[in-house]
């Protein structure tokens, strides 16, 4: 019942959130857009084949990212609330234990890391890897893993407590209980990640042999005959004595945990899953959901992260000269090409106006193993003019969108669009790329109590974090204009490479600290005079 919910919410976008939301925006972006699953797309993908990326190696990234994710909420204790989803696994000390054998962790990590941001924790994206490794197998029938962010990432190891081949089937059913799963959950767990990949020759040398096949380099043996898609051969094949699963049919029994974790409740859910896929596939959605949301005492997550069906996207506003500058996109959910479509962005501005321009159509995009696809339409006005022109004294308050008749406007609220601070064009580099000027327009009327540059780095830890550099106000120098749309608030900066560097434009009004549109580095303005 529970599932058949979270697909009908999915399904309809229902219970989505209200555009803009920082937080629920980059986290829906990177779950609903297709980039960062190319990674395990094709699902035999893996990057670090030195033959290229192909299947000759015997592994995939799908199935070390699954792995990773178990191993980091491994550590978990539900009696005192320590351990759990919060990529503790990326801290060398944690990877260098025995339970941690193997280089899947480090290869999980190069693509983890660099999806990680200000709005998207490390710990949510390696959740999310494994959310993506199940998910582009759904056109197949696969799982789709409700999935939350929020998760905050450790600041050191967790207490260890992988549970490894070589333990006995009690000190398994112990170690599950721990981490918060019961005896069944147990079998469902291992058999859900026990679909894909296998265990390597490397680490692993007293379980597999050197394979010396061509077509699988890394001597990998793999748990079922489909090791990079998600179906329930694990179970099948386990059930009709068919398997090859070297942690059942291994030749020294001691490493058989496979074999002793799923006869141990006399092969009732084994064989409930090889009769099943669909209880299969429902019990690892599950499954894996608990096991992603299993984070430490007091993190908070937030709401399941549905797609939202109209959503602006890669917005910009800038100060040039005597106009505002205005340019993006709006992403439609489920929806393809058409070309009888006529869409409209409507915005209402300061005066009372209410404006709109005919968009572009730009593209489709697909994600979920091509389950869903969107439409995007860009506000460029042609090829050859990048930006919508706005009127600075009107300026912009509030966008809604037209499809055909349909008005999208989120129920009524429209889409918010903050137009009180932003960039000016008059932003200049010096001819050294080391530094330059900022100009931030701060419009008329509008008081903040602080101006200030965004630059995104991270901590010694390798967590995403902003440094923040304050942009003083113009000091007066005889009588201001008065009637001029926006004043000029101005700040020097100077480093290595400072011209290159990405910055947002932040503000606090009425003590209110927000980020606001757009995001430029000063080269992308002229050279200072
Ligand atoms: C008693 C519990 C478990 C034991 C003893 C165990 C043991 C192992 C071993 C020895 C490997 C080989 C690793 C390598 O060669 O790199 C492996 C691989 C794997 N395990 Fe487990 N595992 C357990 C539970 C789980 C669970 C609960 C999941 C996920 C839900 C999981 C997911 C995976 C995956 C996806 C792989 C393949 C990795 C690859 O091919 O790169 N395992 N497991
Ligand atoms: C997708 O759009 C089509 C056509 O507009 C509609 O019939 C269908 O119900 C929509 N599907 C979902 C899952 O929203
Ligand atoms: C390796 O795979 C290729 C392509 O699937 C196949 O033609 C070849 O026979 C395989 N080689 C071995 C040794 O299995
Ligand atoms: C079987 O595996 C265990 C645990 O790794 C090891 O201690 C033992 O020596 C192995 N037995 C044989 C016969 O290789
Ligand atoms: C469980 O299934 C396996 C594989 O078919 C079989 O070898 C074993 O005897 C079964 N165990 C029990 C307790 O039924
Ligand atoms: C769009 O603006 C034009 C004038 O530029 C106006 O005639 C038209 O009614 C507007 N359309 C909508 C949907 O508001
Ligand atoms: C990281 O920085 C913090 C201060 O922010 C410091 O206390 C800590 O020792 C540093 N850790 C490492 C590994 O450099
Ligand atoms: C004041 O600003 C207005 C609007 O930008 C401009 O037209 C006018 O020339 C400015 N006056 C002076 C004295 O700079």
């Amino acid at each position: 019942m529970l599932i058949t919910l979270l697909f009908a919410s999915l399904a309809t976008g229902i219970n989505a959130y209200i555009w803009p939301s920082p937080q629920l925006d980059a986290l829906e972006s990177l779950r609903f857009e297709q980039a960062f699953a190319d990674f395990v797309q094709p699902c035999d993908l893996f990057s670090f084949d030195s033959q290229g990326a192909n299947s000759r190696s015997g592994r995939s990234n799908a199935a070390d990212w699954i792995r990773t994710a178990y191993h980091d909420m491994a550590t978990h204790n539900v009696a005192d609330g320590t351990g759990g989803m919060d990529a503790s696994i990326r801290f060398d000390e944690e990877q260098a234990r025995p339970e941690n054998a193997g280089d899947g962790f480090q290869n999980t990590l190069l693509a983890i890391l660099a999806q990680s941001n200000r709005y998207v924790s490390i710990a949510d994206v390696l959740a999310l890897g494994a959310v993506f490794a199940f998910d582009n197998w759904q056109v197949l029938g696969g799982p789709e893993i409700p999935f939350r962010g929020g998760r905050v990432d450790a600041t050191e190891p967790n207490a260890p407590g992988v549970p490894e081949p070589q333990e006995d089937l009690n000190s398994h059913i112990a170690s599950f209980a721990r981490q918060g799963f019961t005896q069944a959950e147990m079998i469902g767990l291992v058999a859900c990640g026990h679909t894909f990949g296998g265990v390597q020759h490397a680490p692993f040398p007293n379980i597999v042999p050197e394979l010396n096949d061509p077509n699988n380099t890394q001597s990998v043996a793999h748990f079922d005959s489909t090791s990079v898609q998600f179906d329930n051969k694990v179970a099948t094949e386990y059930i009709s004595g068919t398997t090859q699963n070297p942690l059942i049919v291994g030749l020294n029994e001691t490493t058989n945990s496979d074999k002793r974790i799923f006869a141990s409740d006399g092969n009732a859910t084994m064989r409930s899953f090889a009769q099943s896929p669909k209880l299969f596939s429902s019990t690892c959605a599950e499954l894996m959901a608990r096991m992603i949301d299993t984070v430490p005492k007091g993190v908070q997550l937030t709401e399941v992260i549905t797609p939202l069906s109209v959503k602006p996207s890669g917005l910009d506003l800038v100060l040039a000269g005597n106009g505002l500058q205005f340019s993006g996109q709006v992403r439609f959910w489920n929806m393809t090409d058409d070309p009888a479509r006529t869409v409209r962005l409507l915005w209402d501005d300061h005066s009372g106006g209410i404006n709109n321009v005919t968009l572009r159509f730009s593209h489709v995009t697909s994600s979920s193993g091509g389950r869903n696809t969107a439409a995007w339409y860009t506000f460029n006005p042609a090829d050859d003019v990048s930006f919508l022109s706005l009127d600075p004294e009107a300026g912009i308050t509030t966008m809604r969108f037209a499809v055909g008749d349909k008005l999208e406007d989120q129920g009524g609220v429209g889409f918010a669009t903050q137009d009180d601070v932003l960039f000016s064009t008059s932003s200049c580099f010096d001819a050294d790329g080391n530094g330059g000027r900022w100009d931030i327009a701060v419009r008329n009327g509008v008081a903040p109590t602080r101006v200030y540059l965004e630059a995104q780095t991270r901590d010694n830890i390798s967590r995403p974090i902003v440094l923040e550099t304050d942009v003083p106000p113009p000091v007066p120098q005889g009588p201001t204009n008065a009637t001029a749309p926006y004043a000029i608030w101005s700040v020097e900066v100077k480093g290595n490479f400072e011209s290159f560097k990405t910055y947002n434009v932040g503000a606090e009004v009425g003590g209110v600290k927000a980020t606001r549109i757009g995001q430029h580095s000063l080269s992308d303005f002229s050279p200072c005079a």
